[in-house]
């Protein structure tokens, strides 16, 4: 398994585009970008993505240019499935740029849900406003904040993208393999748990948290799921499988990608839901 991951790893990726769905109907999409002689193809998994070996100048694609696709690995769109936005519906984006996610959790429901955006790096969030003008998205709103201690009104869903090692996408960023050292992964744990902690006081009961990452590594994924579970015993696994093929579902019910299996980039995604409010402690009545 380690050798089929590493040779997956050291393999050009394909490029992945999300279609802007509620834009254009992916079949005319299909039609339209084979006319041009670019070889596609469908995922297996969602209809509103294609893989492509290639797309020359894609900056000056014109389908690019208005607002027809995206550039996202299939991995990205399963948070924002498990996310499942409904119309009407809050949703808080707690770590959002360049808004890949922000966006599609946009055009999953046609914009009729409200998605909050939230980064502390403001160069970041100008991307994310770039990228949702160029898709037409106007139910995105922009916060730039720390996620760790950002306080508002409860929300219906939260998705926590935390910020993570990358090793899952070692294929795209070939310098990691390099750069990574453990003691990053250690210090990266602490601002995941810390968003992660934050997301659980922002959302209401009933509500729904997911936390993602795009890293195989255990410590910054289940572990950090382990951890918040442990200390928020008002929390539940909500099992992926209602909400994404199988396939990627885990025994724990968690969302796990890998290249070598899936030919998509390794990722990790986690659906939480709150029972309640903090649980109350046993108060002891002496007798
Ligand atoms: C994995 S990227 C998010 C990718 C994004 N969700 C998308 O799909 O395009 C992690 C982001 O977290 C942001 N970030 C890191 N620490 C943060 C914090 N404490 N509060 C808010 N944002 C943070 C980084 O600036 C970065 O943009």
């Amino acid at each position: 398994q380690t050798i089929e991951l590493c040779e997956a790893n050291n393999q050009r990726p394909l490029l992945t585009m999300r279609v802007n769905c509620p834009k254009i109907d992916p079949v005319n999409f299909e039609k339209k970008i084979s006319s041009l002689n670019q070889n596609v193809e469908k995922s297996q998994y969602n209809d509103c993505f294609f893989r492509t070996p290639d797309l020359p100048e894609l900056t000056e694609f014109s389908y690019f240019q208005e607002g027809h696709f995206s550039i996202q690995d299939e991995s990205a769109g399963l948070p924002c499935k498990l996310i499942d936005p409904k119309a009407g519906e809050v949703v808080l984006d707690l770590c959002a740029a360049p808004g890949g996610k922000s966006a599609y959790l946009s055009e999953l429901n046609a914009g009729k849900a409200i998605i909050i955006s939230i980064d502390q790096n403001f160069p970041r969030l100008n991307l994310i406003r770039k990228n949702i003008k160029r898709l037409g998205l106007k139910n995105i709103h922009l916060i730039q904040a720390d996620g760790r201690n950002f306080a508002a009104k409860k929300a219906d869903k939260v998705l926590v993208d935390a910020p993570c090692s990358g090793l899952g996408v070692l294929a795209k960023r070939v310098d990691l393999r390099w750069k990574r050292t453990p003691a990053q992964i250690n210090e990266l744990t602490k601002i995941q748990f810390e968003l992660l902690q934050n997301a659980g006081k922002l959302v209401k009961t009933g509500g729904v948290v997911v936390y993602s990452t795009c890293t195989i590594e255990p410590d910054e994924n289940e572990r950090i799921v382990e951890k918040f579970l442990k200390k928020n015993k008002n929390f539940n696994i909500d099992p992926a499988t209602r909400f994404i093929s199988e396939t990627f579902v885990t025994e724990e019910g968690f969302a796990r990608t890998f290249p070598h299996k899936h030919g998509m980039d390794g990722s990790f995604a986690a659906r939480l839901i709150k029972k309640s409010e903090i649980l109350k402690k046993n108060i002891k009545v002496n007798p």
